[in-house]
């Protein structure tokens, strides 16, 4: 005997139970159409209340991009700004560990979901917060991680913000394409790169990735850019250090009984050739710094470590580069419109 339909017995029964089940997937449907024109609407919101958005991008992995999204967020907090930081790295989430925050619970409330408070007060989000087991390789197919980033970014309660930094995973993949194309009043892009010259090739791909979703070049950063030598003799001492090259590098000891000094390891210069060729902006160099590595490790980033070290004070500078572009950019528009 054929198989019947499996629920052809008292008709009005079944049909009751097929309306309720339509109006349940409608339910949801308006449900989830209404969470989408919400997110829209906060998206749009966050253009006017979060005042500088800066994306974080190198053409390759292992540059030190997150290190200085995380470099970006906390020199521009310790110069008195509210700071947020968006880490939208799924593969290979960092920031938190980078913060310290990895055990940081976020906290939910009427479908927001409120950052986690690092150092320096800075707000961070990370996709980290959402991934069960950070042991586990997360595989996500190309739709689901395209939605899951749009939620993520309009969920989030960020409130006022005088900047948001938002860190990538490595190249010009769906990530940045999405960010770029939700969210609206992005100031840039900020290019990470080492001194190497091949380097070249790589910030060319995310200056043209930048230039294909019309965003500005901010400019370029030449990360781990020479090696940064310290130590101690009594003060005033002379000290001598036989450099790469056959240079010799003559200093002093400070007051303190302490000397520092940058080698050039690599080839020093590849990030701002880089910007030359490409005409870009040069934002300048962070030194090659253990304790940057060591701050990784441990929670606790350089900058807080030791704010008065040359990798601190590196920052500074490129951070005043960033804004001294932006703020640029920003009165070239408003005399334009
Ligand atoms: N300026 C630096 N000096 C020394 N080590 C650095 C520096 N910048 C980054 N690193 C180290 O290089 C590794 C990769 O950095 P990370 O920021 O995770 O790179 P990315 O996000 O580009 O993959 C980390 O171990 C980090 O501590
Ligand atoms: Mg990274």
């Amino acid at each position: 005997m054929a198989e019947g339909p499996v629920s052809y017995h008292s008709g009005d029964q079944s049909q009751d139970s097929q309306k309720t089940a339509a109006t349940n997937e409608q339910t949801a449907q308006m449900e989830q159409a209404y969470a989408q024109m919400r997110r829209k609407m906060r998206m749009e919101e966050m253009d006017k209340s979060i005042k500088h958005k800066i994306m974080v991008l190198s053409g390759k992995g292992g540059v030190g991009k997150s290190t200085v999204s995380a470099g970006l967020a906390l020199t521009l907090a310790r110069k008195g700004m509210t700071v947020g930081i968006m880490d939208i790295d799924i593969t290979g989430p960092n920031i938190p560990k980078m913060l310290a925050l990895e055990e940081a619970e976020l906290h939910v409330e009427e479908g927001q979901i409120f950052p986690a408070i690092g150092p320096e007060g800075i707000k961070v989000i990370s996709m980290a917060f959402l991934i069960e087991d950070p042991d586990k390789p997360v595989i996500w197919r190309g739709p689901i991680k395209l939605g899951a980033i749009q939620q993520f970014i309009g969920d989030v309660a960020w409130g006022k913000l005088d900047a948001l930094i938002i860190d990538f995973p490595p190249g010009t993949s769906d990530e940045p394409l999405t960010v770029s194309q939700s969210l609206p009043g992005i100031d840039g892009v900020v290019i990470v790169t080492t001194p190497q010259e091949v380097a070249l090739l790589d910030s060319r791909k995310s200056i043209n990735f930048a230039k294909t979703v019309s965003l500005p070049v901010i400019g370029v950063v030449e990360n781990m850019s020479g090696y940064t030598l310290t130590g101690s003799a009594p003060a005033g001492s002379p000290i001598s250090i036989d450099a790469p090259g056959g240079v010799t590098l003559e200093l002093e000891t400070d007051e303190n009984g302490r000397w520092e000094t940058v080698l050039d390891v690599f080839k020093s210069g590849g990030g701002k050739k880089a910007a030359m060729d490409l005409e870009v902006p040069f934002l300048g160099k962070i030194p090659f710094d253990p304790g940057v590595v060591r701050g990784g490790d441990d929670g606790v980033h350089r900058i807080i470590a030791d704010p008065e070290g040359s990798t601190a004070k590196a920052f500074v500078n490129v951070v005043d580069k960033v804004m001294q572009v932006v703020e640029a950019a920003e009165r070239t528009s408003v005399n334009i419109s």
